[in-house]
């Protein structure tokens, strides 16, 4: 496995691999765990030529604080993807991804994307900006990598939704592969954030999904309307004093938008983010 600290390098190192390779690309912010290792695995069922990016992107994050304290174990990163079967490590300097960024009160990068309104829902009004940093990260990348494959994980619902849409919209020849949620055996997503959970706020935060998949099972044989089953899900989760839902919503998959009968979409997922104290934490479910 070879791991490139600057564009340079790497370009050097995509020079190297042979000319007709297909590049399965996974993107990353670090700090990987088990969750991440899997989008890894996924990327080798679809080619021997598995890339993965490290960079903490400035432009995604609405906090300055919460930039700075995301968690960076680059070391620990690298022997788990040597274990798992990368092939290359790209860990770019911000100027490597924004070059024009010359000093810090200069924007870092001004691009403003069509997100089809994809992000008028969840995530979208809770973190302004959010998902146009991914966009610009995102592409960025891809134009760098050319991959042929690239994983995101279901975890990040809308995410995959927005990325998805911008692939096709642009017309990058990037195939966009979705990779399934991985849980702990509580059934909780595995997210970096978990490790800041108080061992209290572990043992309630089980009942995000569980409630999830009550609410699966409530559909279709009580028959709840979208909201009464929305207004169930808040309900039971809140009803652990030490959750607090920021919100649920029951979307139509492909664009993001609320649905109000289950015969509006042919796809829906049920998308939470619940507060386990000062923790943030986000999950879906496919409903239909
Ligand atoms: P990050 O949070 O590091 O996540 C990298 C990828 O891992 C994303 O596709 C995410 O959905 C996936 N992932 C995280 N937890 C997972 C789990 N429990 N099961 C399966 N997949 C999981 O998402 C980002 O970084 C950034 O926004 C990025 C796309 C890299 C752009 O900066």
């Amino acid at each position: 496995m070879n791991i490139c600290y600057s564009l340079a390098d790497f370009q050097e190192a995509l020079e190297l691999l042979p000319k007709d390779r297909k590049i399965a690309f996974v993107p990353t912010m670090g700090a990987l765990h088990e969750g991440h290792i899997s989008l890894i695995k996924t990327a080798l069922t679809h080619s021997k030529y598995v890339v993965v990016s490290i960079f903490v992107n400035p432009t995604q994050f609405n906090n300055p604080d919460d930039l700075a304290r995301y968690p960076r174990t680059v070391a620990e990163d690298c022997k788990k993807l040597k274990a798992a079967g990368a092939t290359l490590v790209f860990i770019p300097s911000v100027e490597d991804i924004y070059p024009k960024a010359t000093n810090k009160a200069e924007q870092l990068d001004s691009l403003v994307f069509d997100l089809g309104g994809l992000d008028k829902t969840g995530e979208g009004p809770r973190r302004p900006g959010h998902f146009n940093g991914v966009a610009q990260v995102v592409t960025r990348l891809f134009d760098i990598v050319k991959p042929a494959y690239a994983i995101f994980g279901e975890k990040d619902f809308q995410q995959l939704a927005i990325i998805r849409y911008i692939t096709k919209k642009l017309g990058y020849p990037v195939e966009i592969i979705a990779s399934p949620t991985l849980r702990g055996e509580d059934g909780l997503a595995l997210s970096s954030r978990n490790m800041l959970l108080t061992p209290e706020h572990h043992a309630v935060a089980p009942k995000i999904y569980k409630t999830l998949k009550g609410a699966l099972n409530a559909h279709p044989a009580s028959k709840p309307t979208p909201a009464e089953l929305t207004q169930w899900v808040v309900e039971t989760i809140n009803s652990e004093p030490l959750l607090k839902v920021e919100y649920a919503e029951i979307v139509n998959s492909l664009t993001l938008q609320i649905v109000n009968s289950w015969e509006e979409a042919e796809s829906i997922q049920l998308c939470t983010a619940v507060f386990a104290g000062a923790v943030r934490l986000i999950d879906n479910i496919k409903l239909k």
